[in-house]
């Protein structure tokens, strides 16, 4: 009695999984071919790195701070231009406007220059590494709040794409 009951209900089980493996296949079912993948909700910014956050502080504090400040706050006039035209240190914390560019052109910024020809801001590129200047740029993202972060991070998403 025991045996045939349990193999009924192997039977069963059978059965079932049998109409679940057909209901997959067929074309009215979820995941066929002609519908799209469904969105991955798992994207969004990389978690950061303590450890580069770290050393981009130091470096910051050693090459940065004296314009940009302390506390990454600019100089507190920072949207007025200087009388010759040329511009204050903007903040780097989510007051100004470093979150509104991708990785790519901040990158390219901290090496090359703004393109201001007046501008006050060295060239980095011959005194700052890349993997130095990307732990500066780790470290200014870890003050910034959770929609600045996503916002600059789809804006390095399609500077990569393009
Ligand atoms: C001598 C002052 C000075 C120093 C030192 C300096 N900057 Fe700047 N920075 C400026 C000024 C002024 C601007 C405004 C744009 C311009 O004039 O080029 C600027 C602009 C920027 C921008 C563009 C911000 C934006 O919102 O578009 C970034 C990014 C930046 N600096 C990063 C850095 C980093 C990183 C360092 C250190 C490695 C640094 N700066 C050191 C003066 C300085």
């Amino acid at each position: 009695m025991i045996r045939r009951g349990s193999s009924r209900i192997s039977l069963l089980v059978l059965v079932t999984s049998l109409a679940l493996l057909a209901a997959a296949c067929s074309d009215e079912g979820p995941g066929t071919a002609s519908e799209p993948p469904p969105a991955d909700t798992s994207d969004g910014p990389p978690a950061l790195d303590e450890q580069r956050i770290e050393s981009g502080r130091e470096l910051y504090g050693l090459q940065c701070e004296v314009c940009h400040g302390a506390d990454l706050q600019g100089d507190p006039d920072w949207k007025t231009p200087n009388t010759d035209g040329s511009f204050r240190p903007p903040p780097q914390d989510a007051s100004g406007h470093t979150w509104h560019h991708p990785d790519q052109l901040l990158v390219e910024i901290i090496r090359e220059g703004s393109g201001s020809t007046l501008s006050a801001m060295p060239l980095y590129g011959d005194i700052l590494t890349q993997d130095e200047i990307l732990s500066i740029i780790e470290f200014f993202k870890s003050t910034w709040g959770p929609e600045e972060r996503l916002f600059q991070w789809e804006r390095t998403q399609v500077a990569q794409e393009s």
